[in-house]
C-alpha cells in the first residue's frame, strides 16, 4: 500500500464525529509505515478494532500499530490507564503471538484508574434522573476528576519508595466517598496493592519519560502517528456537554496528552464514518429512529466495541463535520463504512440545520439548542452495487463517487482514504 503523504513526519488520526469512526483500522494502516504510534488521551473506553485476514483485535489502551513488529507504542500522559484491564489486554496480544511489553511506553504521568473510579463511575450514573450520560463505566470520569483536583495516582508514582503508604491512603478517603455518597462496600486497600504489584512486574520498565522519547523521536526525524480515542462531538470542551468523554480529543489533546508542540502535526487526518453513529445519551439531530435506524445497525454491525451496547444510527451529518474540520484543522478526509450504504436506493446527506425557522450551517455550541435543531437534508442516489472488494477510487459506482465528492465539496478538503470493509487490504487510497 502506498504511503498518502510521503512528506509528513507526524500525522494525526482522530474521529469527526461521536467516535467508532474506524479510527483503528486506519491507525493499523497507516502504522507500517510509521516508526512510533502514540494515544494522548481517553482510555480503555476506546474499542478500536483491527481486521487482519479475518482475525479481529479491540485494543482499549495499547495503540492500534502494535500489530507490526518493528513500531514502538506509546500511552502518553494525557491517558488513564486501568491497570487491571490492560494487563488483560497485553496478555491476549500475547496469547496471540504478539510481543508487546518491549515495544511499549508509558508515560510516568498517566493517571491510574483505580478500582473505586469504576465503582463511582457506575454508581453516579445510577444516581442521575435526567442527565444519566451513558458512559462506558470503565472509570474514566472519576480518574480524569482525582487527576483533576490534584488527587491522583499516576504510572511513575509507582516507582516511588512510599507509594504503598500513599495509595492506602487515597484507598481511605475514597472508601468514605464509596460508603457514605454511594452506599457501596469499601474496597481492600490490600487487594489494591496485590493488582499494582502484578502491573509492576509486567511494566514497571515500560514506565517512562515519553515526553523527552517524544521529543527525541521528532529530533531524529522519525516518523510518527499519533491516534486519537473517541471522537471530536465527545470533547470534554468542544462537544456535546454534559454528553461527553472526560478529556480532550480533538487537535489540542495532542500538545497536552503527549508534549508535542502543535506546529510540530504535519497532516491531520480526519476520520468520517459514511453515516453517524452515536453510543450512549445525549443530542443527535440526525439519529433516525425506527425501523430505519435499526437496519442501519445491522447493515453496519453498529454495537460497541468496549460496551457491546447497540449504537445509535442515522445519517451523514456535515454540519458537525464541518464543526469538527474546522476545529482541528482538519487536512483531509478518510471515509469508512462507505460499503454499508451499499444496498440504498437513496442517502441523506444533513447540510444545514433549520432553528426555528431559521437556516444555519454552524453547530451549536449548546447541547440545548443542538436538541431543538432540525436537519436539513439533501438526497443523493444510492449505487446499488456491492463495493467491498474494490480497491480502485477509479471503480467506484458513480454514484458512490459522486458521495464522496459532495462531501469534500461541503467540507472544502479532499478525501484521501476510501474503506469499504474492515480488512485492511478493503481500503481505496487516492
Ligand atoms: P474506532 O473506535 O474508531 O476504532 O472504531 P470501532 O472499532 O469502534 O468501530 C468500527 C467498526 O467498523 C469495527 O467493527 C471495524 O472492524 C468496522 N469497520 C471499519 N472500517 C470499516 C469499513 O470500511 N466497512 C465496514 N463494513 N466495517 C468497517
Ligand atoms: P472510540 O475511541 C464511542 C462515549 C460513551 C458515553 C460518553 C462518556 O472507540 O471511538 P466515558 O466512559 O468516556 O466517560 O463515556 O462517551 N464514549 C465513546 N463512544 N466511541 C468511544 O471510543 C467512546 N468512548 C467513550 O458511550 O456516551
Ligand atoms: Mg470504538
Amino acid at each position: 500500500m502506498t504511503v498518502f503523504n510521503p512528506d509528513a513526519r507526524v500525522q494525526l488520526v482522530l474521529g469527526t464525529q461521536w467516535g467508532d469512526e474506524g479510527k483503528g483500522k486506519i491507525v493499523d494502516l497507516l502504522g507500517e509505515q510509521h516508526d512510533v504510534v502514540a494515544r494522548f488521551q481517553g482510555g480503555p473506553n476506546a474499542g478500536h478494532t483491527v481486521q487482519i485476514e479475518g482475525e479481529q483485535f479491540i485494543l482499549h489502551h495499547i495503540p492500534s500499530g502494535i500489530l507490526h513488529d518493528h513500531t514502538i507504542c506509546v500511552i502518553g500522559n494525557g491517558m488513564v490507564v486501568d491497570p487491571e484491564t490492560i494487563l488483560t489486554e497485553i496478555e491476549e496480544l500475547e496469547d496471540r503471538g504478539f510481543e508487546v511489553c518491549g515495544r511499549l511506553l508509558i508515560s510516568e504521568n498517566a493517571h491510574l484508574i483505580l478500582p473505586y473510579h469504576k465503582i463511582i463511575d457506575k454508581a453516579s450514573e445510577g444516581f442521575k434522573e435526567d442527565a444519566k450520560i451513558g458512559t462506558t463505566g470503565c472509570g474514566i470520569g472519576p480518574a480524569y476528576a482525582d487527576k483533576i483536583r490534584r488527587e491522583g495516582f499516576r504510572a511513575g508514582d509507582l516507582l516511588t519508595r512510599d507509594w504503598e503508604a500513599r495509595l492506602r491512603e487515597k484507598v481511605r478517603i475514597n472508601n468514605l466517598v464509596l460508603e457514605r455518597v454511594y452506599g457501596e462496600p469499601p474496597v481492600d486497600a490490600e487487594d489494591v496493592i496485590g493488582l499494582l504489584l502484578r502491573f509492576m512486574d509486567r511494566l514497571s520498565a515500560s514506565i517512562a519519560d515519553t515526553m523527552h522519547y517524544m521529543q527525541a523521536c521528532l529530533r531524529e526525524k522519525k516518523r510518527i502517528l499519533l491516534e486519537g480515542a473517541q471522537g471530536t462531538l465527545l470533547d470534554i470542551d468542544f462537544g456535546t456537554y454534559p454528553f461527553v468523554t472526560s478529556s480532550n480529543t480533538t487537535i489540542g489533546g495532542v500538545s497536552t496528552g503527549l508534549g508535542i508542540a502543535p506546529q510540530r502535526i504535519d497532516h491531520t487526518l480526519g476520520i468520517l464514518k459514511a453515516y453517524t453513529t452515536r453510543v450512549g445519551n445525549g443530542p443527535f439531530p440526525t439519529e433516525l429512529a425506527g425501523d430505519f435506524g435499526d437496519r442501519l445497525r445491522e447493515m453496519g454491525g453498529e454495537y460497541g466495541a468496549t460496551t457491546g451496547r447497540p449504537r445509535r444510527c442515522g445519517w451523514l451529518d456535515l454540519v458537525a463535520a464541518k464543526y469538527a474540520v474546522q476545529l482541528n484543522g482538519v487536512d483531509s478526509l478518510c471515509i469508512t463504512k462507505l460499503d454499508v450504504l451499499d444496498t440504498l436506493d437513496e442517502i441523506r446527506i444533513c447540510t444545514a440545520y433549520d432553528v426555528q425557522g431559521d437556516r444555519t450551517g454552524e453547530f451549536p455550541v449548546s447541547g440545548e439548542k443542538l436538541e431543538s435543531v432540525r436537519p436539513v437534508y439533501e438526497t443523493v442516489p444510492g449505487w446499488k452495487t456491492r463495493i467491498s472488494s474494490l480497491t480502485a477510487y477509479g471503480d467506484l459506482p458513480d454514484a458512490a463517487r459522486a458521495y464522496l465528492d459532495r462531501i469534500s465539496d461541503l467540507l472544502g478538503i479532499p478525501v484521501r482514504i476510501v474503506s469499504v470493509g474492515a480488512g485492511r487490504e478493503q481500503t481505496i487510497i487516492l
